[in-house]
């Protein structure tokens, strides 16, 4: 754990790029597949189910937003003005198709990143369980359920916690797929085995935030092996 506590240390200047507020009202909570292409400038994607003819859902939460912050505040792993999760989440997407929401919380993170930590911090040791605002789809209406979120504090957020309390997965697929910036996926995929023993938990991947425009490959050939 001291390892892990230093390491975590090493890692908090690099952490310091990380914007951290969560829900930002120019960004809706839940975006159709069509939304989000169009917001790409790409075409939409009307694929609603995978090659078996099952619904796929990805969904995630990412913490940086750039919206209405100062140069100096923003510099967070963001790309194309997403966070690093939403990033890789819009690709995933892009590939497996489905519809794809983020999860917002009701109150959002504070924007600088040391009073984000300790915000976050606080509610891991509580083990708080932060409210998000109505995703406006039931992910148990889904069959392949794809869930990202960065790592915090070498766990998931609370918010993924509250996300897990609330929706049994039982014969459902589970995707999971991380950011992080030092911590790998640091044994949260095994949490959410534990989390939703009914569901079938696939391999994950865990992808440097500030890499993640430079994680396509990587992407590709996971999906390719998850057959997608
Ligand atoms: C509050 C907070 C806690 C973090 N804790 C960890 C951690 O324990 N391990 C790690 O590798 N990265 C940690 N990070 C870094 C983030 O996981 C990383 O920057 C991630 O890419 C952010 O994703 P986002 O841009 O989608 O919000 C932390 C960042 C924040 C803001």
């Amino acid at each position: 754990m001291k390892r892990l506590t230093a390491l975590f240390l090493a890692l908090t200047l690099v952490f310091a790029l990380a914007g951290c507020s969560g829900g930002t009202k120019e960004s809706p909570s839940v975006n159709t597949t069509a939304q989000t292409s169009a917001a790409n400038g790409e075409n939409a994607n009307t694929q609603q189910t995978d090659k078996d003819g099952k619904k796929i859902l990805v969904v995630y939460f990412s913490s940086a937003n750039t919206a209405g912050v100062d140069a100096v505040s923003s510099a967070t792993p963001s790309f194309d003005g997403q966070g690093s999760t939403e990033y890789l989440a819009n690709y995933i997407h892009s590939k497996a198709g489905g519809d794809i929401v983020k999860i917002t919380p009701v109150k959002d993170y504070p924007l600088s990143y040391s009073a984000c930590a300790d915000a976050a911090k606080k509610e891991t040791d509580s083990g708080a369980r932060p409210e998000f605002q109505p995703l406006g789809v039931n992910p148990e209406d889904y069959d392949v359920i794809f869930v990202g979120y960065p790592m915090w504090w070498y766990t998931l957020p609370m918010l993924l916690y509250t996300f897990f309390d609330m929706y049994d997965f039982s014969g459902k697929t589970i995707i999971p797929f991380n950011t992080h910036e030092g911590s790998g996926d640091g044994g949260t995929y095994n949490e959410i085995r534990e989390f939703e023993p009914g569901a079938d938990v696939l391999r994950g991947l865990a992808v440097r935030g500030g890499k993640a425009d430079k994680a396509q490959d990587e992407v590709d050939s996971w999906l390719a092996k998850l057959g997608y």
